[in-house]
């Protein structure tokens, strides 16, 4: 945008001077050139502001056919894109540095490339605001031919505060906006995995779900809000993360407007000590009026927690409470360490449910976090956390 503007300013400059130096000679010319030099510049601008980057510039244009099933990618950069199974990516979330590269390859998969969008709640209960903030948003999806917005919120609301009824308005004009000016773009919201309030945010759900295109559903980081002991858990528990999805559904919020989240990524925590059954106990971190959180863990990324588990003392285990994997390393001090993460097999069992309750599709955060390095292993991994995500 604002790069934009600078570069048109700038051939502004040398052409006044230009012209201003002509005027010297007869005025029949001067005018001439003056109105050839006029046209030029405006050419110029025109030129600019709609330069498709891509090799075939029907590339640019938006992605308007509805897939039956969504798989929702956020991208969090680099070019680890290149190595996504885009037989089956229907949108990426950019939530790295524009990439135009991606845009063309996304766009020749027919794949939607979507914009992130984040503003403080406080901001955008004034109308003039939050009509700005959207104008702004629109315009930019334009001027890098992308498909749409992801609207990522995650600020505490309270119920019938200033902030909840504009948050819902915010999503209903940014999707009215990008639907008239961008046809067959998509708005989505990022909820958190339950709709009872988790950490403070006490949206307006099913106003929400009625406003935009669809509801991405994190569900991960299930343990930011630890009300029993302080102790290591699966980052997405099974019974847990299902049963969240009834309660979406009990609000009579339609199974088509929700696309399941699942984490690509663990968490390592240093146990404070460790019990002889093997419970991590972990630092008191609280969060958003709980006693203790995943804060006092790190989130790390799956590629990364496939190495550690190869040199961990007790290789994977399997939790068949919470379906999900964990280990235990020694870090360089002696100190021990839960890991908690998820891997095909307790994927697998959560991307079916997605098909049984007939949700929209799957997603995951975030795209970029396997190992896609040229190693068979590797290969083979990779591959096998795409494909966990359309079930098993
Ligand atoms: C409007 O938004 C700006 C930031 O873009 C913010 O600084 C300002 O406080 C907002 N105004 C109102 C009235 O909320
Ligand atoms: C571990 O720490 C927790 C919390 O600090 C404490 O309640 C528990 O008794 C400790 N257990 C052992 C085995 O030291
Ligand atoms: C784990 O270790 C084995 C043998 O040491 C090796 O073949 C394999 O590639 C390693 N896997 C990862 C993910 O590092
Ligand atoms: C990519 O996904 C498709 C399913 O859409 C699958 O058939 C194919 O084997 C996957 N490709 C790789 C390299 O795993």
């Amino acid at each position: 945008m604002s790069h934009l503007a600078r570069r048109t300013n700038e051939h502004h400059e040398p052409w006044s001077v230009t012209v201003g130096r002509r005027s010297s000679e007869t005025a029949r010319v001067s005018t001439k050139m003056l109105w050839f030099l006029v046209f030029s510049v405006w050419l110029l601008a025109v030129c600019e502001s709609t330069a498709c980057p891509c090799e075939r510039p029907e590339l640019c244009e938006p992605i308007r056919p509805q897939r039956s099933f969504e798989v929702f990618v956020f991208d969090v950069g680099g070019k680890t894109w290149k190595s996504y199974n885009w037989s089956m990516v229907t949108t990426v979330a950019a939530f790295g540095k524009y990439d135009a590269e991606l845009m063309c390859h996304a766009h020749s998969k027919g794949a939607r490339v979507v914009l992130k969008g984040d503003v403080p709640l406080s901001y955008i209960v004034d109308q003039s605001n939050r009509t700005a903030w959207i104008r702004e948003k629109v315009d930019l999806a334009k001027s890098q031919f992308m498909d749409g917005i992801n609207i990522d919120i995650e600020q505490a609301v309270e119920k019938g505060s200033p902030e909840y009824h504009a948050l819902s308005d915010l999503v209903k004009e940014t999707t009215e906006a990008f639907h008239r000016d961008i046809p067959g773009s998509q708005v989505s919201f990022d909820v958190a995995w339950s709709p009872k309030c988790v950490d403070k945010r006490c949206y307006d759900y099913v106003t929400i779900a009625e406003s935009c295109d669809l509801l991405f559903v994190m569900s991960y980081d299930e343990q930011s809000q630890i009300a029993g002991d302080c102790i290591a858990m699966a980052n997405a528990p099974l019974s847990q993360t299902l049963r969240a999805y009834d309660d979406y559904l009990d609000l009579k919020i339609d199974p088509k407007k929700l696309v399941m989240g699942v984490p690509w990524y663990g968490y390592d925590y240093p146990c404070v000590n460790l019990s002889q059954e093997g419970i991590c106990y972990i630092d008191k971190v609280p969060f958003r009026g709980a006693p203790c959180s995943d804060a006092a863990g790190r989130q790390k990324p799956y590629k990364w927690i496939m190495k550690q588990m190869n040199s961990s003392s007790s290789g994977r285990m399997w939790d068949d409470e919470q379906k999900a994997p964990y280990f235990y390393y020694k870090d360089q001090k002696g100190e021990v360490h839960q890991v908690w993460y998820d891997d095909p097999q307790s994927i697998c069992p959560k991307a079916n449910s997605v098909r049984a309750k007939g949700l929209r599709g799957v997603g995951m955060w975030n795209g970029n976090i396997l190992d896609y390095g040229d190693e068979p292993a590797a290969r083979e991994q990779a591959a096998l956390m795409w494909n966990a995500l359309l079930g098993c």
